[in-house]
Order: structure tokens, then sequence, then C-alpha cells
């Protein structure tokens, strides 16, 4: 056997991408089902628990600039196993805070207000900031693994690391509402169970993370031919990250990153609070209601359920797509994929308002969002592979991600702040569709980079 190939299964880099970012998934994007139980166990607003959403995401993706360095310097296995043992050390102490006495706190009793305060801020620290840094060294390094074993299939690689965010939350937003149930409403005993499972998980995951010895090729995989140049046959090499991060592509598709996740998540916080508006808007027409009037708890009920199909049809698609556009980004390269895709994702953000009206229609919407959004995940990263080569695609990486983690702070925030301001959903709405408009005009003008020479 050739120093270029290797008796460890290929499979196995993949398998540990599919559990580091299912971990993830089990951190971020099942956050909902929290915040109901966190505000009437704590006395917290939304607005307060929602700062820690956005806390964690700043967190999770700054980081990554740091989980690229000590990836590409240590290695995946202990960035991954440090990162998640932080993350589930974050995640399980916010199980330790201690609630306030409730009943004081709704005479308000100063001292039940202190421990109320005390614990949000013990929140943030515990799951916005220790365990965001943690996931965040999770998240990154299988990115920048897997590919190296499939340099036949980049794009299937990636999506396989990043497919877990999704799959994560499905598993994590019912086992979480049911143990909030089973535990009497309190959230913290998932806290603690899951931090423990997350533990374990980042373990096995580590375990899997190898790097492929230098060259690396599977077997019956030839890679691309040397090219004719003056002197003759010469070789490509991969840039260097300082080299990445002077070119101009490499900000471009900062800016497009960034775009198209600030207007994603902050459409994407908004969609079921529109269609339950819009729902009740059209109930109230129909029965010829006062525009302020209360809906009967029954109408309230069924018009929350069914808006409730367009997050859980925006989950659904937001998971497949990673999967699936790796290959198709592998056969026919990512910037086609990208403009038919940021185009569709701002015609559906313009359709999202009149859309709310029909529960069929308002999900359809969001799958196409969830699909476009989930996207991104796949493409920008093999986009970094394809221009700049897989040698050092985790501080690559890690730099580019960072874009998602400001979007994260900054998005949602923004868009509840529109719609409260403007008194409708058709302003944010309005403006992220623009935001989008302006990454598909970036990645317009997007061209690869000439390839460095050997
Ligand atoms: C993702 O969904 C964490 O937002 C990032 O992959």
């Amino acid at each position: 056997m050739s120093a270029t190939q290797s008796t460890f299964p290929r499979w196995i880099p993949l398998l540990g991408g599919l559990l580091g970012s299912t971990t993830c998934g089990l951190l971020l994007y099942a956050f909902s089902v929290f915040i109901k139980p966190l505000m009437e166990q704590f006395g917290w607003t939304v607005a307060q628990v929602s700062m820690a959403y956005a806390l964690i995401c700043l967190f999770f993706g700054l980081i990554g600039y740091v989980a690229g360095r000590l990836n590409d310097r240590f290695g995946p296995r202990a960035v991954v196993l440090v990162g998640g043992l932080i993350m589930a050390f974050g995640f399980f102490m916010v199980s330790t805070i201690t609630p306030p006495d409730k009943a004081a706190l709704l005479a308000g009793d100063p001292t039940a207000k202190a421990v109320s305060n005390t614990a949000l801020y013990l929140f943030y620290i515990y799951y916005g900031v220790i365990a965001g840094i943690g996931g965040g060294l999770v998240y990154v390094p299988p990115i920048a693994t897997a590919p190296k074993w499939w340099p036949d299939r980049r794009g299937l690689a990636t999506g396989f690391s990043v497919v877990g965010l999704g799959l994560g939350s499905f598993v994590m937003a019912p086992l979480a509402t049911r143990m909030i149930a089973a535990y009497g409403g309190t959230a913290l005993p998932v806290f603690k169970y899951v931090g423990i499972a997350m533990a374990l998980m980042v373990v096995v995951t580590a375990l899997c993370l190898k790097l492929p010895p230098f060259g690396y090729r599977p077997a019956g995989w030839t890679p691309p031919a040397p090219q004719m140049h003056e002197g003759g046959y010469r070789d490509y090499r991969d840039y260097t990250h300082s080299e990445t991060i002077r070119t101009p592509q490499f900000w471009l598709l900062w800016a497009a990153y960034f775009c198209g996740s600030f207007a994603g998540l902050m459409a994407i916080g908004l969609i079921a609070k529109h269609g339950i508006d819009a729902m009740s808007t059209v109930y109230r027409a129909q029965q010829g209601l006062d525009a302020a009037a209360a809906l009967p708890a029954d109408v309230s009920k069924q018009i929350a359920m069914l808006a409730a199909w367009a997050p859980s049809t925006l989950a659904i698609f937001n998971a497949a797509v990673r999967v699936m556009i790796g290959p198709l980004a592998d056969r026919i390269g990512s910037k086609v994929i990208f403009i038919v895709l940021f185009t569709l994702q701002c015609l559906a953000m313009l359709a999202l308002f009149p859309a709310g009206k029909s529960y069929v229609l308002l999900a359809a919407c969001a799958g196409l969002i969830g699909w476009n959004y989930g996207a991104m995940f796949t493409l920008f990263p093999s986009t970094l592979l394809y221009y700049y080569g897989p040698t050092n695609q985790g501080s690559n990486y890690g730099v580019l991600f960072t874009a998602w983690g400001v979007a994260g702070f900054f998005g949602p925030f923004l868009g509840g702040k529109l719609q409260v301001m403007t008194g409708s959903f058709l302003v944010p709405f309005i403006v992220a569709a623009c935001i989008v408009g302006i990454a598909t005009l970036i990645l317009v003008m997007l061209k690869a980079p000439e390839k460095k020479l050997a």
C-alpha cells in the first residue's frame, strides 16, 4: 500500500461529522422549546431568554476562527474532545442554576428578584458563552476533516458534517418537550441529562475523527492530472491560510454568507408568529369580529397548531438539503447553485407575507426558506475547498463561519425590532428579501481565484 493510502475506513470520519453536528444540533436549534418553561420558572422575559440564544450564536460563530486554527495545528480529535467537553459542561451547568421562589417572585420580593437576575447571568455564561464556545470547537473540525478523506466527494462529505444541525433539533425538540412535561414543567433536568449525553457523544465523535495521510487518495481514485504550463507539466498547490484571506473572493463569500444567514435567521424567527397573526386576522374578518378581539381558546389553539407546520417543514428541508446538495455541488460546482438558491430565497421571503393567511402556503414558503438556508452550510465550505484546497480548510472556514455568528447575534434581534416598530411582519420580510438580493448580486460577481502552481 502506498503512503497516500490508508486502511482506516473512510466512512468513520463521515460518521464523526454526523455525530458531532448532531451534538451541536441538540445545543442550538431546539432552543425555542426552552423559552416558555424558563420564563415561567425564573420570571424572565422573552427578550431576556432570547438574549441567551443571541449570545450562543455569537460565541459559537466567532470561536470558529480559533477552532479552525487549532484544528489545523493539533488535528480534529483533540479540538473536538476538549471543545465537546466544554460544551457538555456548559449545558450541564445550566441544570445547577437555582431558580427563585415563584410565589415570592410574583409578590415582588426583592430577594427573589435578585435570585432571578443572578440566574439569568449564570444562564448567559453557561449556555451562551461556555456551551457556545465548546459548540463552535466541535462544529468546525469535522467540516475540515471529512472532505480530506473524500477528495472525490467533497461536497457530500461536507454535507454529512453539517446535516446533524437539523437532525439534532428533530431529536431534541420532542425529547425536551416530553422531558419538560414529565418533570412538571421545568427544563433544568433536560440540561442535566442531555449535557451528559453530549459528553458521551463528543467522545465518540473525537474517536471517529482522524486525519488521513498527507496526499491521501482513496483506492481507485486518480486525482486530476497536472496541467501543462510554461516549463512543463506543473501541479497545483493549495492556498495557505494567509493567501486565502488576502483574496477578494474570500471576503465576497464572507459578505454573502453574512447576508444569507442574517436574512435567513431574521425571517425564520418570525414565521410562526406571522402565521398566527395572519390566520387570526382572517378568522376575525370572516366572523365579523373587531381587529383587536380575542379569539376563542380552541380557535387560537388550532391556529397555533396550523402555524406550527411552517417551522416543522422548514426544519425538515433545512436538514435534508445539507446532504442532498453536496453531490450536486460536486458535479456542477457551487456558483450556479448559489445563484439559483439565493434568487429563490429572495422570492420566498417576498412571498412570506401574503402566504401567512394559508397554513399550506406558509409551510411551503417556510420549506423553501429552510432548503435555501440549510444549503448554505454545505455550499460555503465546499466552495472554499474548491477555491483554496483542503489543506487549510479548518482555518479558512473558521474565519468564514464568523459571518454566521455575527448574523445570528443581530439578525433575529433586528427582525423582532422591525416587527414591533412597524406593527407588521411585512417590513422585516421585505428587508430580509433585500438583504438576500444583495447576497445574490455578490455571488453573481464571484469568480474562482487563480490556482496556485506548486
Ligand atoms: C448551521 O446550521 C450552525 O447555523 C449553523 O450549520
